[in-house]
């Protein structure tokens, strides 16, 4: 079975798409077959990854809607070996309004991806809460929660905790002592230190479920995104692929290790 990571949250610029696209990258210079999932209408992993978004006539809005297109039909090489892209047209947010009036609405992602075979898929996220999102919960075993360090960063962080605890079906134990989530910190300015300070003391309850790697502010991340590559292409010497390089080897640590441990699948979904 595939590793499935969700990046997740709903507050907008908190270093999603930057993330899926040079995790996506970094695991895929590793060497494992790798699919990016573009569940955001927005469509910035997949303009960022380098494909122009209507240069296709099918991406992941008409296998959300009805009647559904298999994933594998939609699914493109991107121009790192290995690296797949699922891709995401401004279209997807009338599939996915129109998806609430379905029946078993946020599986649709999850019965998808049984269609293909990949070592290891991220999801890039909208900054909602909405069916996408729960879409995409509903589809990992894994959760990623990039959180942009500012004095208004861990707003939100309990409503998505009580989501995914809601999705996953888990009482709020489990869900600390399973290995489901981590929260990763975005953007750190070291010359921030009052910011930086408050943000650390109020995550200290959570760091367990955070992970040791900082993603730095870094400029060259930013020009990587306009240029439309990785950054391990765009600037391979630069402090945002030397973090999200040490982000991918621990995030494949994590993985590897949750491998042995039984899974729980979620059982209901009353609240949806
Ligand atoms: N570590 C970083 N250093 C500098 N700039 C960054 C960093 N991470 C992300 N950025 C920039 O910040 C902006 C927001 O990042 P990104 O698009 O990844 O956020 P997002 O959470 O996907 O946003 P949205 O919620 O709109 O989807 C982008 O312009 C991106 O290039
Ligand atoms: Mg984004």
């Amino acid at each position: 079975m595939s590793h499935v990571a969700a990046i997740i949250n709903q507050k907008g610029g908190t270093g999603k798409t930057t993330t899926a696209i040079n995790l996506g990258a970094g695991i895929a210079y590793h060497g494992f077959r790798t699919l990016l999932v573009d569940l955001d209408p927005q469509a910035h992993t997949t303009i960022g990854i380098g494909i122009d978004p209507d240069s296709y006539a099918e991406s992941l809005a008409d296998v959300i809607s009805t009647p559904k297109k298999a994933l594998a039909d939609v699914v493109v090489e991107t121009y790192i070996p290995r690296l797949h892209l699922a891709p995401s047209h401004i279209k997807l947010a009338r599939s996915a309004e129109q998806a609430y009036t379905r029946v078993f609405r946020e599986a649709i992602l999850a019965n998808a991806l049984k269609e293909v075979d990949y070592d290891y898929v991220i999801i890039d996220c909208p900054p909602s809460l909405g069916v996408l999102t729960t879409n995409s919960l509903y589809a990992c075993n894994f959760i990623i929660i990039p959180c942009q360090i500012s004095r208004y960063s861990l707003d939100g962080l309990a409503d998505l905790l009580t989501t995914i605890e809601t999705v996953k079906d888990l009482s709020p134990q489990e869900l600390f002592e399973g290995d489901l989530f981590r929260i990763l910190l975005t953007m750190y300015d070291r010359r921030n230190r009052v910011t930086n300070e408050y943000i650390l003391e109020q995550l200290k309850p959570y760091r367990d479920k955070t992970f040791a790697t900082l993603i730095m502010k870094n400029e060259a991340l930013n020009q990587a995104q306009i240029a439309q590559r990785s950054i391990f292409d765009f600037d391979p010497k630069s402090t945002g692929a030397y973090d999200y390089q040490q982000l991918t080897v621990e995030f494949l640590e994590i993985c590897q290790k949750r491998n042995s441990l039984p899974e729980k699948r979620p059982s209901s979904l009353s609240c949806l």
